[in-house]
């Protein structure tokens, strides 16, 4: 990109998400190694090219010692990454709380925990001042590196209330909000008790941005009806003051993909997986170890398949990939149990002395290995393991209760070539591909 007369455009960006493109992991007092991290998040964003951008995060580490934080601090500042040092206590009550077992079950239509429908129990009030205080912090470190003419483009349900925090700081702040899950109903965003405030919070930004219109819709109408704002068709005006409110449905960098399948080790791997399943149809699944994401569903399904069309039981093979994720929050423990247990069920019913139908990887030893190469190399070896996978599977199934704009689909559609497989996408999905 250039400007008219021919000068690279140059605008500096200051990207800030809960968390860094990479995650830490300890090796030493001093000493630290980097991984990519997982999630829809951090892959659509890896595609941002056309600015000078500086990523402001968490690492997804406590590390309370200061030796430890300046160590950290140089290794992530050679990856463009600025690290915003979070402690247990505010992990425990902002992240896992507040962010992942209340705003996120409930954007996703999943509703409020039993215990948190009453604004007046302590966890959710003390869970919700973390929030504010986690995000504050975020805004802290913004501010210290903000530079005049800056552009600050915050993401996620995380960060609702940074926009706010940041024109604080500064009025003139250039500040952009943009949500990578649904933006519910106004009638479910309704039952949060912390509604208005956090609506209040995002309204701060100059820019809100959604995937889809019926999200931006979402959020407008939320806005109208319980802060009894004016929606017009640039977004919310507050008193003369227009936050305008778009979609910009997220896509991937296919061209990336595409390059990757002709490097000589990822033939290799495709070579080895296709003997590995000669003579079997391969489904393959992809996904964080979310509820959103149907995984039980799935594989309950597959089940049903294999009882009903004894023919295919020993001529089809279900890869389910499933990046465990939020292992700290309960409902996620129990999702891995529960996911486990079915595996086990299946595999005992219809596997044989040589064969099972289903192989469940949930060993993010390995990804960690293959992210360590990632950190070393530029290279994304998370989405490696995929393009082996994409390029052998004959159909792809995406079972997602909701999701925000799930990208595993795109993934798999840019490495067909001659392939030619196959994508279920749940119904949702399907409208939303058709749209791209
Ligand atoms: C989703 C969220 C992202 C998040 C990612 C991984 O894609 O929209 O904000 O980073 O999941 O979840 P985690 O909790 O590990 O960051």
């Amino acid at each position: 990109w250039e400007w008219p007369d021919g000068r690279p455009v140059r605008q500096r960006l200051l990207v800030v998400a809960n968390r860094l493109p990479v995650s830490a992991v300890r090796r030493g007092e001093e000493s630290w190694s980097l991984e990519i991290s997982a999630g829809g998040l951090v892959s659509a964003l890896l595609g941002v090219k056309e600015f000078e951008a500086r990523w402001i995060g968490w690492a997804g580490v406590n590390v309370p010692d200061e030796a430890g934080q300046k160590a950290l601090t140089k290794a992530l500042a050679e990856k463009r990454c600025i690290p915003v040092f979070l402690d247990e206590e505010i992990v425990h009550q902002y992240y896992n709380g507040y962010c992942n077992n209340i705003l996120w079950p409930l954007f996703h239509y999943l509703g409020l925990p039993q215990e948190d429908r009453l604004a007046t129990t302590r966890s959710f009030q003390s869970q919700f001042a973390a929030y504010k205080k986690a995000n504050k912090m975020f805004a802290d470190v913004v501010n210290q590196h903000y530079e005049d003419g800056d552009v600050v483009w915050c993401h996620d349900y995380h960060l609702m209330f940074l926009p706010k925090c940041l024109k604080e700081y500064n009025s003139k702040m250039k500040v952009g909000w943009f949500l990578h899950t649904p933006f519910p109903s106004s009638e479910i965003h309704r039952t949060l008790p912390s509604r208005s405030e956090l609506l209040r919070a995002v309204l701060a930004a100059d820019l809100v941005g959604f995937h889809t219109y019926d999200y931006a819709r979402h959020f407008v109408s939320a806005c109208t009806r319980i802060l009894g704002l004016e929606g017009t068709p640039e977004g919310v005006e507050d008193h003369g003051r227009l936050t305008r409110v778009a979609a910009f449905p997220i896509g991937i960098d296919s061209e990336r993909f595409i390059r990757a399948l002709e490097l000589p080790q990822v033939q290799e791997h495709i070579k080895e997986l296709k003997e590995r399943f000669a003579g079997r149809k391969v489904m393959l699944g992809v996904d964080r170890l979310d509820m959103i994401k149907g995984i039980p569903q799935k594989i309950l399904a597959f089940e049903k398949f294999l009882e009903e069309n004894t023919y295919w039981r020993d001529k089809v093979v279900l890869l389910q990939i499933a990046v465990p994720t939020r292992t700290d929050v309960p409902e996620y423990q129990k999702l891995t149990s529960q996911v486990h247990e079915i595996v086990g069920r299946i595999n005992g019913r219809f596997g044989t002395l040589t064969a099972v139908p289903i192989h469940h990887l949930d060993r993010s030893l390995d990804f960690h290995k293959l992210c360590a190469l990632y950190a070393v190399t530029g290279t994304n070896y998370l989405h490696l393991v995929f393009f082996y996978c994409f390029k052998i599977v004959d159909v792809a199934l995406v079972t997602s209760l909701r999701d925000g704009m799930n990208l595993v689909s795109y993934e798999f559609v840019a490495c067909q070539d001659s392939k030619k497989g196959v994508l279920i996408l749940s119904e949702k999905w399907t409208s939303l591909l058709l749209l791209e």
